[in-house]
């Protein structure tokens, strides 16, 4: 393990940037958040159906039941992109779609990504393809969901239905999203669906879900696929609130390893990190410790090669050991209550530092972006890398037809600006993909929080690009980011 940088931040560079000429420039998006339909072409209910029902999960009692409408606006959000000039959309694949109840395949469900694929093909935007980003069938979760071993496999025959259907089309396919919200949000803190708050069934999630990873890209290379297959990872930068005080080191070292180190370590160096290990050792789940999930053979089929990595990365954490004054964040959490998702840290507390905040109340802190890239090229020698999401909601308002969001704007523009002094440090990132296309569906936040670079009246399903649209459209055009933010938004 590296010695843990401290605070201390990046001066991020000024001026125009010019980014290099094959820089991929795209948006992201995940099935639940948009596509609504919940119940057609023989879709079955998924985790999130279930969960966002649960009172007070979400705010508002929102569900994904119409979301952005997109499974029948499909072409018209294509031709948006177009306009935008994208050159990539990031978007996931719906499993109770293709395999209802996580049970036989599902034509009907498959040809919606077929005739996303051809379209995106036909408006030469690049397809990246991520397997799953959270909605797992609910029925597979009856049967113990990601605590159970079996849903490895069923996630590794998912990936082969998608890849007969559009693997030969699609030129990157990613396993997972953001395996720790999946394990920990979903498993030991309660904030994300299931629901579920079993300590170590967090830690037991992660490893079946590393193993479906595992499992997928070994049946897809079986296969002969000529894609880049890889993972997308979420990290924060965790900081000690107090770098002289050795129990908030502690308290960040301990942050760093469960939500960086322990995906990390298996994917890219096949093995789990010793001091994660020795902290969890005594957690059980279903009365045994939870390491007794790890079989002989698991990080090597974790650890085997992949082509790519996503990296997803919204704010950093300054982490104490101690108790740290909580204010009101003024944002509408929902009622139900949760618990950590970090098990066995105990007293481990999260500190706010002066930074601006967005409309999640998530410290703007584009340094950390920084200093993520060149930590992982430093110590990971990993393969080429990707910025899969990165964005910021905030309260954004049409008036008179128009959407003009300056503090997303600035927060993009201090982003790539991240992102291009890692470049400058001689990371290999080879592209970027902003969260989100489309205001949608923001999981336990409901509609009220809009990620979007595009203004979705949820109404009429109208949509209207933002000033940001324009300002990042501008961007793609011509791969430079003007140093006067007046300048390069398209029309
Ligand atoms: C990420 C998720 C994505 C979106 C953004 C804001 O954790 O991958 O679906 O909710 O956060």
């Amino acid at each position: 393990m590296t010695q843990l940088e401290t605070s201390q931040a990046v001066a991020l560079p000024t001026g125009d940037l010019r980014f290099p000429d094959d820089f991929v420039w795209g948006a992201a998006t995940a099935a639940y958040q948009i596509e609504g339909a919940v119940d057609v072409d023989g879709r079955t209910p998924s985790i999130w159906d279930t969960f966002s029902r649960v009172p007070g999960a979400i705010v508002d009692g929102d569900t994904g039941d119409d979301a952005c409408d997109h499974y029948r606006r499909m072409p018209q959000d294509v031709a948006l992109m177009k306009e935008l000039g994208l050159g990539s959309y990031r978007f996931s694949v719906a499993w109770p779609r293709v395999r209802p109840d996580g049970g036989p395949v599902n034509e009907a469900g498959l040809d919606f990504y077929r005739r996303l694929v051809d379209e995106l093909l036909a408006a030469d935007i690049r397809p990246w393809l991520t397997l799953y980003h959270w909605d797992l069938p609910q029925a597979l979760e009856d049967a113990g969901g990601w605590t159970n071993r079996d849903t490895a496999h069923r996630f590794a025959d998912f990936a082969l239905s998608v890849y007969d259907a559009v693997g030969d089309r699609v030129p990157t396919i990613t396993t997972l999203n953001e395996p720790w919200c999946s394990a920990f949000l979903g498993y030991t803190g309660g904030q994300h669906a299931p629901g579920r708050q079993e300590g170590a069934a967090g830690l037991v999630a992660a490893h079946h879900l590393l193993l479906g990873h595992g499992l997928a890209v070994a049946a897809l290379r079986d296969q002969g696929a000529e894609a880049d297959l890889g993972v997308t990872l979420n990290f924060t930068v965790a900081d000690p609130h107090d770098p002289a005080d050795p129990a908030d080191r502690d308290a960040a070292r301990r942050i760093d390893g469960l939500h960086n180190r322990l995906f990390l370590d298996p994917v890219l160096r096949r093995r789990y990190p010793a001091d994660v290990l020795e902290d969890t050792g005594d957690l059980t789940f279903a009365g045994r410790p939870w390491l007794e999930v790890v079989r002989e053979g698991d990080l090597a089929l974790i650890g085997a090669p992949i082509d790519v990595l996503g990296v997803n990365y919204y704010h950093g954490d300054a982490v104490s050991a101690r108790p740290q004054p909580q204010p009101s964040d003024g944002v509408r959490h929902p009622e139900r209550p949760v618990t950590t998702p970090y098990p066995g840290t105990g007293d481990t507390t999260f500190a706010g530092r002066d930074l601006p905040v967005t409309g999640m109340g998530w410290e703007v802190q584009p340094d950390g972006l920084t200093r993520l890239m060149v930590r992982l090229h430093d110590d990971y020698s990993p393969p080429p890398m990707y910025v899969t999401e990165n964005g910021a909601a905030y309260s954004d308002a049409v008036v008179d037809g128009v959407v003009d969001d300056p503090e997303r704007r600035a927060y993009l523009e201090a982003h790539l600006r991240a992102v291009y002094a890692a470049l400058e440090a001689g990371v290999d990132i080879r592209g970027f993909y902003q969260w989100s296309l489309l205001d949608n569906f923001e999981w336990a936040y409901g509609y009220g929080q809009r990620f979007g670079i595009v203004y979705v009246d949820y109404p009429t399903q109208r949509r209207i690009p933002k000033a940001s649209a324009r300002y990042y459209a501008g961007i793609a055009a011509t791969g430079v980011l003007p140093g006067d933010p007046a300048e390069g938004s398209l029309p």
